[in-house]
């Protein structure tokens, strides 16, 4: 027997049933994103390495361990060198990287993009952890742009798209890092803070204690959490010009009504962040409870071969939003009217009729198979159909269409004398 396959780990089919809400919640956000003044952005799946690995930073999570690269079969003709290529593991990287190439900072100050698509992570898959997965993200670039102002309007979007989905139960987390030198006397404050505890921490720790000890804040292992619970974190590591900025990001978050948390202990796992960063959690997610996250990046645009502009963004992931909107989440898809032919000279009325009307913007459809009224009845309730269209021996011979109300089960007969589809497309119409 020949080989049957299967998913690959980590990955999922999105089946007809459950793409009417993923399409739902792709309408949401693209009309919410353009409501707050957003454009979209595609970028490949796929750019060079060295990219992510320069922008998250060598000794993040993703880059050590989760890099998915791809391996492309060069033909001996191939004269191109070969460059190390990666699914992409998230999309700030690629929109700086077609910001700075479209050298876009040169034909506007602000720009607002926004993205939905798939994700690759090499993870080691659990419940809410795919290694692909979707992310809808925003991402604000634009020389001398760093305004708290513009942070509060970045967080009060990706809050506004949980509302919007119907998600209540989260918390957002924000917190600080300061610009690169308070980030630097961070470093130095942790590490001279945790040197005593050091062989008490897990032995991950102890590796991210060299190469990047704010890691071991989120650490989830217990021993480091406790150690971790009793630093004194109170941003005295920060210059009273960062201070004043996130004071002004939680001044706009009060003014707006949109509550937060501070934490302290929240650092996120890529390099890029500068000053504010929040994370959105879901009460109901378990231990992959990130529902979403951001911050800003000051630095990232110049670190990749642009000129220096500030930029802030977020991605939420769509599968955690949907395993948080829980099972009852399910849009009901329907069509207009489902035709049904009683034999075969019916039929072929009745497809002619079929392709009016689809030509008319009437949602609709048939069974090829002639079949039972009972049978084809099925077909109409499966799809869910307003109407049926019933056309038989009687419906030809007096030239019209029996029109059935599903849902009320009430009938009445629509002339099509001489071919005239006008009465009934004007009827369907109005009720669609
Ligand atoms: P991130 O925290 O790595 O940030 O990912 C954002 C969200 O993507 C997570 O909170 C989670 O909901 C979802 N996510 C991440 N990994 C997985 C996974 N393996 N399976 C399912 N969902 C996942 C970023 O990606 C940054 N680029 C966010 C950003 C944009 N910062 C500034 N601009």
């Amino acid at each position: 027997m020949p080989k049957q396959f299967s998913l690959p780990r980590g990955t999922a089919d999105i089946l007809p049933d459950q793409t009417p809400l993923w399409q739902s919640i792709e309408k949401k956000v693209h009309e919410l994103c353009s409501i707050y003044g957003y454009k979209e952005i595609r970028t490949p799946l796929f750019e060079e390495t060295e990219l992510f690995a320069r922008s998250m930073g060598q000794t993040s999570d993703v880059v050590l361990k989760q890099m998915l690269n791809i391996m492309p079969q060069n033909s001996s003709e191939d004269k191109e060198p070969k460059i190390s290529l990666t699914l992409r593991p998230e999309n700030t990287a690629s929109v700086v990287r077609s910001y700075v190439e479209n050298s876009i900072d040169k034909k506007e100050s602000l720009t607002k993009l926004y993205y939905i698509g798939p994700m690759f992570r090499g993870e080691r898959p659990q419940k809410g952890r795919l290694r692909q997965f979707h992310q809808v993200g925003v991402e604000v670039l634009g020389p001398g742009s760093a305004f708290p102002y513009l942070d509060v309007e970045v967080i009060a979007l990706s809050v506004g798209i949980l509302k919007a989905l119907g998600l209540k139960n989260f918390t957002l987390k924000i917190n600080t890092l300061g610009t690169s030198e308070d980030k630097e006397n961070f470093s130095k404050y942790l590490r001279e803070a945790l040197a005593l505890r050091l062989k008490d921490l897990c032995p991950d720790c102890q590796s991210r204690f060299e190469r990047n000890v704010f890691r071991v804040l989120d650490c989830k292992v217990k021993t480091c959490k406790e150690i971790v619970k009793n630093l004194k974190l109170d941003l005295s590591y920060l210059s009273p010009d960062s201070r004043n900025y996130f004071d002004l990001v939680k001044q706009g978050l009060l003014q707006i009504g949109i509550d937060f948390t501070l934490d302290p202990r929240l650092v996120r796992g890529l390099d890029y962040y500068t000053h504010t960063v929040f994370e959105i959690t879901g009460s109901s997610l378990g231990s992959q409870d990130a529902l979403g996250a951001g911050g800003r990046y000051n630095n990232l645009v110049g670190e990749l071969g642009g000129p220096q502009i500030d930029a802030i963004g977020f991605a939420l992931g769509v599968e955690r939003i949907i395993l948080a909107l829980g099972e009852t989440q399910t849009v009901e898809d329907s069509i207009d009217v489902f035709l049904i032919a009683m034999d075969e000279i019916s039929f072929m009325k009745a497809f002619t009729l079929l392709n009016i009307l689809r030509s008319s913007g009437i949602k609709s459809d048939m069974s090829y198979r002639l079949s039972s009224m009972k049978s084809q009845m099925r077909s109409a309730n499966k799809l869910n159909a307003k109407l049926v269209i019933i056309i038989g021996e009687q419906e030809l011979r007096k030239e019209m269409v029996t029109l059935k109300n599903m849902k009320d089960g009430s009938q009445k007969e629509v002339s099509m004398k001489n071919n005239n589809y006008e009465q009934l497309i004007k009827i369907l119409t109005e009720r669609s």
